[in-house]
């Protein structure tokens, strides 16, 4: 299956009960906004918040900017009425919390239709058992690693306590073609702790970062895009190859290493998703 085309370095939380917020979102360098009514909506702000998002987003424009609309669980009393909402509301996809069984994704599906896209909070510790299962599913786009609720459920105090968890949801979002997002950083305004686990990230093989404040774009854009040597070696890794196969030879060497067909596969991807990355900047 083709992966979900465009960036998702940056992908902004932010609270549908926020009017200031969403207005400021507009003109922000993130690829992706989760429009949020679930955890940072308080239960009195639910029903106006709803009704707030939807007019925004019918509203304004959020540019090529990827919209998510993160709702309540369908175990809430709020669930079916966000779901309901988003059938005349503008976005791209909607993003189900603490996803777990089939079940709850073919509400989702069944209400929106089936050409509606579909990601998945990766929460629980049954959720992310499921992964693979759940990645599989029709219309399922992306995943979204929700680290604080699983730290919470796993009681544990350290990011090197969900590894495990985080690798067997990019494992089973690779296997389906799924975009897989990394948790949130929560002390937002630590920039060097932010690059430490933006790098961890990107390194383990997430797209991209989930951020709290319009602070830490950057450093996610940064940490996420590809970098001016990885390009510049991608483009002579290309050159090198095509070189070696007009003399007849499988592998080119550069820098003192091997560059097979995979690793211009490889380069090629990075190549385009610089591409892609201009044409959201414009
Ligand atoms: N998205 C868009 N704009 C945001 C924003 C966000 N997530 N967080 C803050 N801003 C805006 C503020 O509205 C403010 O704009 P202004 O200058 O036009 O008034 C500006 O950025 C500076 O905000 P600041 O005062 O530094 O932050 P704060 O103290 O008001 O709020 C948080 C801090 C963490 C409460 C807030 O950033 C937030 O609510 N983040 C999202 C939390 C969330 O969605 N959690 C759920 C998933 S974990
Ligand atoms: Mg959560």
């Amino acid at each position: 299956m083709q992966r979900y085309a465009k960036p998702c370095r940056s992908v902004l939380y932010i609270p549908g009960s926020k009017p200031r917020a969403l207005d400021k979102a507009q003109t922000l360098p993130v690829d992706a906004i989760i429009f949020d009514l679930e955890d940072a909506v308080s239960p009195d702000e639910k029903a106006p918040a709803r009704d707030t998002l939807s007019a925004t987003l019918n509203g304004s424009d959020f540019g090529p900017r990827t919209r998510l609309v993160r709702i309540n669980g369908f175990d809430t009393a709020w669930g079916a009425d966000d779901l309901a909402m988003l059938k005349d509301t503008a976005h791209d996809a909607v993003l189900l919390p603490k996803v777990e069984d089939p079940e709850t994704v073919a509400k989702a599906r069944s209400s929106l239709g089936p050409d509606a896209k579909i990601w998945a909070m990766m929460e629980t510790p049954k959720g992310i058992l499921n992964a693979a299962n759940l990645a599989a599913l029709p219309g399922m786009q992306g995943f979204v690693m929700g680290t604080n609720d699983l730290a919470k459920e796993l009681g544990s105090r350290t990011r090197g306590a969900m590894l495990t968890s985080l690798q067997l949801c990019l494992l089973a979002a690779r296997a389906e073609g799924l975009v897989c997002i990394d948790g949130v950083y929560n002390a937002f305004k630590d920039e060097d702790g932010l690059r430490a686990e933006c790098e961890e990230g990107r390194d383990m093989g997430f797209d991209g970062k989930t951020l709290i404040h319009p602070a830490q774009v950057g450093v996610a854009n940064a940490f996420f895009g590809p970098s001016q040597e990885a390009l510049s070696l991608a483009r002579r890794q290309i050159d090198a190859y095509e070189q070696a196969k007009a003399s007849g030879q499988g592998v080119a060497v550069v820098d003192g290493r091997i560059v097979e067909n995979l690793h211009v596969e490889t380069a090629n991807r990075l190549l385009a998703q610089a591409e892609a990355i201009a044409l959201l900047e414009g």
